[in-house]
């Protein structure tokens, strides 16, 4: 799996003022020219924007189109069994379009009455502190591009699947939305690197990756695994372990595989309590002293 901020491709400006993307030799689409323009002109968007305007509209080919119809239609499915009933009730609520990728303007107009939240493209990678700062107003950075039509059920960074049915179906989630507020809140408040990445970890552990005891069972609502199409199928026979601050914000994990330690709350208001006020009430020296109590 994948983190914002640490796993996107780089995006590199050449001499002539002109965005590449650097895939890897790995990527899906390295070899496909076809895919490699378009991902340059989707982050030339992002690089271009300038906030407060509507998003620049990303051009789709009717295969992305098609994959997304697809990846949407099984993780749907999916969901039913696996999701928490809060992010299914979001889901119902947010009515993300099924058939086609939607704009990311058009995201931002469906969230923004509900919670506030409002999209803002990204190219790749954003500064921590930039990207969990800005939560705390209500923008969320996003990448607009699609993964390879060749691994429609697999990509190796975050696409617009991720970012929209992962993030955005929990964003239009009054509660799951107030605490990327406060996650975004406590970012703005440390002024240390180490506390930024503890609560960044915290953010990895529940938001990304969380598990929760709902309706009697194990159930997620974090977007990196509910945008998974592999990950969503694996993540009940993991490591789970109860939700705690110190064992979250200290605890490494490996972006490029499943996550095999996963932390479980034992409901919402028990996330809210423990997580929640952590966000609203940490700053540097708190953090300090649970990094501190571990070791
Ligand atoms: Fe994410």
């Amino acid at each position: 799996m994948f983190e914002e901020a640490q796993y996107f491709a780089p995006v590199a400006t050449r001499d002539d003022g002109s965005i590449e993307v650097e895939l890897g030799a790995g990527h899906p689409g390295f070899a496909d020219p076809v895919y490699r323009a378009r991902r340059n002109a989707i982050a030339a968007l992002a690089v271009g924007y300038v906030p407060g305007t509507p998003i620049p509209t990303a051009e789709y080919t009717d295969q992305e189109h098609e994959v997304w119809a697809l990846v949407s239609r099984e993780l749907g499915l999916k969901h039913h069994k696996y999701a928490t009933a809060e992010y299914l009730r979001a889901t119902e609520r947010l009515g993300l379009p099924a058939e086609r990728i939607p704009q990311l303007q058009e995201v931002s107009e469906l969230l923004e009455p509900l919670t506030g939240f409002r999209y803002v493209p990204a190219a790749g990678l954003v500064p921590l502190r930039e990207f969990y700062g800005v939560l705390e107003d209500g923008f969320f950075h996003s990448t607009q591009y699609i993964r390879h039509h060749s691994t429609p059920l697999y990509t190796p960074e975050p696409d617009v699947i991720h970012e929209v049915i992962g993030h955005a179906n929990a964003l239009a989630s009054d509660r799951y939305s107030r605490l990327y507020r406060l996650a975004g809140a406590a970012a703005r408040r440390v002024e240390g690197k180490e506390a930024l990445e503890f609560i960044s970890k915290i953010f990895w552990f529940t938001m990304e990756f969380g598990v929760m005891t709902d309706q009697g069972e194990l159930r997620a609502y974090g977007a990196g695994i509910l945008s998974s199409y592999g990950e969503i199928e694996e993540f009940r026979g993991m490591d789970i372990r109860p939700l705690d601050i110190a064992a979250m914000g200290t605890t490494h994990y490996d972006i490029t595989k499943y996550q095999d330690v996963l932390f479980r709350a034992e409901s919402l208001e028990h996330l809210e309590d423990v997580v929640g006020d952590f966000w609203a009430t940490c700053d540097d020296e708190s953090i300090t002293r649970l990094i501190a109590d571990v070791r």
